[in-house]
Parts: structure tokens; sequence; C-alpha cells
């Protein structure tokens, strides 16, 4: 068990879900939380099964970056198998609930840096990966890949997290992440049963974003678009507007606000 008492008992006593969560599969130090949810889709895992560790080797980052979790950090995956239709929304799901989780547990207001990026005071607190293994028209599985800068101080990583923070920096005093990761599991179920319902997790998302609006730097792939972010689709895919009038769809990228 860890020292502040992530073990799976202590993580699902007192969990108010359904599903997310009901088995929690624990380690002091791994790989990548991903690699190993994976493996536990392979065997089978339960929809909601959560991954997490205290301290991961290998770590990964969106675009193919390493993913730096060091002790104090909060680094999980959970298993899900959503219909294909939800897929997209998953980055949405995510994102808000740990933005919920945020001010819930620290009162302090996240905010959105498209796609999934969650910041506090403009310094990145958290990432988001998003993996997915589909067939044809048909999601096999997905897993939600998490990591929060908890009790850590973001300083001492400057040169690998540049422009991050953590809560503990941010509070000036170190947050329970047995109780962060309670409310989390359960802002994430909460979104994810709530996305047949109809719009409201993509509206919430889309105004959580401050990214629209703003002039943008946006690299995707080899390329490099710049240009007003003016919208979001249902997709999660950004619409930028080029100082030519010309709009491009963006489905995956890395963004630097310019203004
Ligand atoms: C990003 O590049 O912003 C996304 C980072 C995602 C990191 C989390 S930590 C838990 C899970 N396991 C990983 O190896 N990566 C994700």
């Amino acid at each position: 068990m860890a020292a502040d008492g992530l073990s799976p008992l202590a993580i699902s006593n007192g969990l108010k879900t359904r599903f997310v969560g009901q088995r929690v599969s624990y380690y002091s130090r791994l790989s990548s939380t991903m690699e190993v949810a994976r493996e536990e889709v392979q065997q089978g895992a339960p929809e909601g099964m959560v991954v997490i560790a205290d301290e991961q080797s290998a770590g990964k980052g969106r675009l193919n970056r390493v993913w730096l979790s060091p002790g104090g950090s909060v680094s999980l995956s959970i298993v899900l198998y959503p219909d294909m239709a939800y897929l997209p929304s998953l980055i949405m799901v995510a994102s808000l609930a740990v933005v919920h989780t945020i001010k819930a547990v620290t009162g302090l207001r996240a905010q959105i840096k498209w796609p999934n990026d969650v910041l506090v005071n403009g310094k990145k607190v958290c990432g988001i990966l998003i993996e997915s293994g589909v067939r044809g028209s048909s999601v096999d599985y997905a897993i939600i890949g998490i990591g929060i800068n908890v009790n850590l101080k973001a300083s001492d990583f400057t040169d690998i997290l540049p422009a991050a923070t953590s809560l503990s920096d941010e509070l000036g005093r170190d947050v329970s992440r047995l109780e962060l990761l309670r409310r989390l599991l359960a802002e994430v179920e909460n979104f994810y049963l709530s996305l047949p319902v109809g719009e409201s997790v993509y509206r919430e998302w889309r105004d959580s974003l401050i990214t629209l609006g703003r002039q943008v730097r946006v690299s995707s792939g080899e390329a490099t678009y710049e240009g007003i972010a003016e919208a979001v689709a249902r997709d999660g895919s950004l619409l930028l507007r080029g100082s030519d009038g010309s709009l491009n769809r963006i489905s995956a990228g890395d963004v630097t606000l310019c203004d």
C-alpha cells in the first residue's frame, strides 16, 4: 500500500459508483498504466476496471511523448467498452471529470485547453490520453489514462514539465490523493453515463475550453496552422479560421495560445 493509502480496498471503501473503480489493480511502480490496462483487457477486464500506480517508469503522453509520473502524482487508466458513437466524447468525459474533481476537492478553478489538457492558473496540472481498439464499426475497448500532478513541486521538474504546476503548488498544502481519486472515479462514471442522454457533456466541455475565440498555433502531425479557434465540433475536432478566411478542421494536435 502507498504511503497515503491508495490500496484497492481503501479506494473501493466509500466509493459511490456502479462500476468505475469497482475493480482496482494497484501498483507502487509499473511501466505505464495504459500498458497494464491493455493486458487486463486481453484477460477480460470488466468495464470500469482501474489500473493505478504511484509511479510509472515509462508513462505515455499524447503524440508519443513521455509522461513524467513522479511520486505524489496520480496515474491511472480506466477500461471502458463504449459504443462507437461515444468514442470521441471520452476526451470530454475525462477532462470534465478532472475539472469537477479539482473544484470539489480543492476549490481551485481548472480550465481545459483543447483538446484535453487541464490547467490551473494557466499551467498544466493534468494530462489525459485516450487509447482504443476499434474493429470495423465496433469498439473493442477504450482506455482513459489520466495523470494529475497532485503533491509535488513542479519547479523540481521544469526541464521536463515546462509550464506545469501541481495542486499542492497552487494550494500551498497537500491534497488527499484518496479523496481526489474516489471523486474522480465517480465523476468519470457520471459523465460517461450521461453521454446517451443528450448534448450536455459536449456543451459543458465546449464552454470550459479556454481555447475558443483565441489566436492559436496548432501543430498537428507535420503541419502547423495558425488562426482563431472558432469552434469545436461534436466529435471534438477544432475549427480554426485562418487569416485568409479558410476553415481548417483539426482532430488532433498541440495548441499554443498566442494572445
Ligand atoms: C499528455 O500528454 O498530456 C497525456 C498524458 C497522460 C498521462 C497518463 S498517466 C496515466 C496514464 N498512463 C500513461 O502512461 N499515460 C497516462
